[in-house]
């Protein structure tokens, strides 16, 4: 359970939240939503206690365990997967490891004798024994084989890593777990694996996500961030989405109905005034115009990208054709025989693993070239390629977001590409920041 009153907090003189009170309780799960900027993250590390807060208090029972995702892809270099797996568990981890320096001691005095006792008293109540059958089940059904339990931390890809430190934020039953954006970077069996495991979870989890399918299938409460404050709902993303949608409805409906009954009893007020005879209805209207208020909107962070692009022409029926591709990289077969027909208004997931997916994309963008078979677009077709990687648009790019933009640009206005960048959320000052700072 974690408890919090009164909260405020603020970054110089920015305030994120103030007058916070909530409770966290076990066998929820908690979503937590907000605009960038809005302070989730900051919300997340004032629980665990990394950062203290302006006012109020954060308190959790010191029986309990809490664990955290961690942020840093390469603090554990040095270490191997399983050890950095069971470090979710920091207790357990430096009993091992207190145990082992005991162990390989040559002269093993009477008092060695003693306290390695008490550690293995401790370490089995902490399931010491089980620990490597844990780590193993957590980093499998995060899509990782075995074997991956000796490698070194540095020798994984990036998207390795953020599974082992997922396992590790989950290792060892936490009674709260707290996680930031956990599912970015997974792919998506890892991310079904994770909605199971936090379903059923027996503890208390937070979680920060912008990921709405993930939200709605995990969470049993909404925690909102806006309006610089923090609001719980119970139920799940949908709920949430649409409830706030309707108070924002009803709270206009009132607000029109009341400015349309201001400006009528104004208009009447005016007219009879200065007629003796309707001079106190004049007078009672005017009372009744008094207690009549048009509540003020809060302003939301929230702000919503707008993602459109128009075609330069219709396209015609067949979108593309692609027949009998293969492809193999250092032996291994990513595709073969692939065939399949994209038609005018088909949407198309495209699953499989990272190198196979990747590959067919730089292949139908001419990237690189399949072993064989071919591929082609319809005769109108012109396109337009978002790759997983994209470093290479970036590096060594010192100038300004707007002049970035300008080198993809027909229209080269200021004027355009502010309106441009405008919809994806790059307004006023920001437009002149250095692309490498983003
Ligand atoms: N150390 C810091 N000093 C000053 N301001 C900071 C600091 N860290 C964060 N901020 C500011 O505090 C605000 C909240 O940041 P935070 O990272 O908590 O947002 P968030 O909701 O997690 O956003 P996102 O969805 O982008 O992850 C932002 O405006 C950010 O610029
Ligand atoms: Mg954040």
């Amino acid at each position: 359970m974690i408890t919090v009153s009164n909260l405020s907090f603020q970054f110089g003189g920015q305030l994120l939240f103030k007058d916070v009170d909530l409770k966290f309780t076990p066998g929820n799960c908690y979503g937590i939503i907000g605009a960038n900027g809005a302070g989730k993250s900051t919300f997340l590390r004032i629980l665990c206690g990394e950062l203290e807060p302006t006012r109020g208090e954060v308190s959790i029972p010191s029986t309990v365990r809490m664990s955290v995702l961690k942020q840093d892809h390469f603090a554990y270099e040095e270490y191997t997967v399983l050890d950095t797996v069971i470090m979710g568990n920091k207790r357990l981890y430096d009993i091992m490891k207190e145990k082992d320096l005991i162990y390989a001691k040559e002269d093993f005095t009477d008092e060695d004798g003693i306290r390695a006792s008490e550690l293995e008293g401790e370490f089995a109540e902490l399931n010491g024994w089980e620990a490597e059958s844990d780590a193993s089940k957590l980093i499998q059904g995060l899509g990782l084989t075995d074997d991956y339990l000796y490698l070194q931390m540095s020798d994984l890809k990036e998207s390795e890593k953020v599974k082992v430190l997922l396992a590790q934020a989950l290792f060892g039953n936490p009674d709260i777990i707290l996680l930031d954006e956990p599912t970015n970077g997974l792919d998506i069996d890892a991310v079904l694996w994770l909605e199971g495991f936090l379903a059923d979870y027996f503890g208390t989890v937070l979680v920060v996500s912008h990921d709405r399918h993930f939200l709605n299938d995990v969470c049993t409460n909404i925690v909102d961030i806006d309006y610089s404050g923090i609001k719980m709902y119970v139920g799940n993303y949908e709920f949430w989405y649409e409830s706030s949608q309707l108070i924002q409805r009803m709270i206009k409906m009132q607000n029109k109905k009341n400015e349309e009954k201001i400006a009528e009893l104004q208009n009447f007020i005016q007219r009879f005034s200065a007629n003796k005879s309707k001079s106190r209805q004049a007078t009672s209207r005017r009372k009744l115009l008094d207690k009549l208020t048009v509540e003020e909107m809060p302003a939301s962070s929230r702000r919503y990208p707008f993602i459109g692009f128009d075609m330069d022409r219709e396209p015609g029926k067949e979108i593309l054709h692609v027949e009998g591709l293969t492809k193999t990289l250092n032996g291994q077969t990513l595709f073969k025989d692939l065939t399949f027909h994209v038609f005018k208004d088909d949407k198309i997931a495209i699953l499989g693993n990272e190198l196979a997916t990747t590959a067919l994309y730089n292949i139908l963008n001419e990237k690189d070239t399949a072993d064989s078979g071919e591929f082609k677009f319809g005769v109108s077709i012109t396109t337009s390629y978002f790759p997983h990687d994209n470093t290479e648009f970036f590096e060594g790019h010192k100038e300004s977001i707007l002049d970035w933009m300008r080198q993809y640009s027909k229209d080269q206005t200021e004027t355009y590409l502010r309106g441009f960048l405008g919809k994806m959320l790059f307004s006023n000052e920001a437009v002149f920041k250095p692309v490498n700072v983003l």
